[in-house]
């Protein structure tokens, strides 16, 4: 039980697992452990994210790559197929209330560095464990392995 190790995630996955749901557009905050999420290299995403049946198959991590689906448009991030933000974007880091928000420090067009805030809740679900954002999907791991 690998998992155990990890208490205030599995606690906060309790809490959420009462009336989960699958949902395929936005929405993920309910269905995931947004609170214990972390942010690698200012794009990877991971987190715990409930499946169809943890019972059966447990609790699995997920990771997801936020460049294919947000972009940076003269600064502001922007959800877009693709968008490859980090390669203009630094400084990314996520907080978190109700929602998940990604905060990055954008170039615009004149060269300058721009702080842009994006809700992933908008545009991240999560599909039987595997948090996805428009056309793509996140794997599904036993353990958050670090990056
Ligand atoms: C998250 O997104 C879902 C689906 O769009 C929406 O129903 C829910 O109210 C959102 N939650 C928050 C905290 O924004
Ligand atoms: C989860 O899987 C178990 C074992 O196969 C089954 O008994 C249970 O009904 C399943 N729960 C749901 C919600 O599908
Ligand atoms: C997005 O990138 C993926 C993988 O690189 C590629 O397969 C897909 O066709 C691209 N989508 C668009 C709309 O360009
Ligand atoms: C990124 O953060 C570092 C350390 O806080 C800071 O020195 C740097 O100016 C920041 N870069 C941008 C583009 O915001
Ligand atoms: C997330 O962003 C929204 C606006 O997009 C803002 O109202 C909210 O305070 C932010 N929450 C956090 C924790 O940064
Ligand atoms: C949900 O995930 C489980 C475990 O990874 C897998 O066995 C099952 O086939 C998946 N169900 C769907 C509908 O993808
Ligand atoms: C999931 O993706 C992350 C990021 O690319 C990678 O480090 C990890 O090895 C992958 N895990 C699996 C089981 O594919
Ligand atoms: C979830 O973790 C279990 C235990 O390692 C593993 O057997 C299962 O394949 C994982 N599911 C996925 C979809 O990776």
């Amino acid at each position: 039980m690998e998992f155990l190790s990890h208490p205030v995630i599995i606690a906060a996955l309790g809490m959420f697992a009462l009336g989960w749901v699958a949902s395929g557009d936005g929405g993920f905050v309910h269905d995931c452990a947004y609170a214990g999420a972390s942010l690698t290299d200012n794009h990877w995403l991971g987190m715990y994210c409930l499946n169809d049946n943890v019972t059966t198959w447990g609790y699995n991590y997920t990771w997801l790559d936020l460049d294919g689906c947000i972009g940076n448009n003269a600064g502001q991030l922007f959800v877009i197929e693709n968008g490859s933000y980090s390669g203009t974007c630094t400084n990314c880091t996520i907080a978190h209330d109700t929602t998940l928000n990604l905060t990055c420090s954008c170039w615009d067009t004149t060269g300058h560095h721009i702080i842009s805030t994006l809700d992933l809740n908008t545009t991240v679900f999560d599909f039987n464990g595997s948090a996805g954002c428009l056309s793509h999907m996140g794997n599904k791991t036993w353990e958050p392995e670090s990056l």
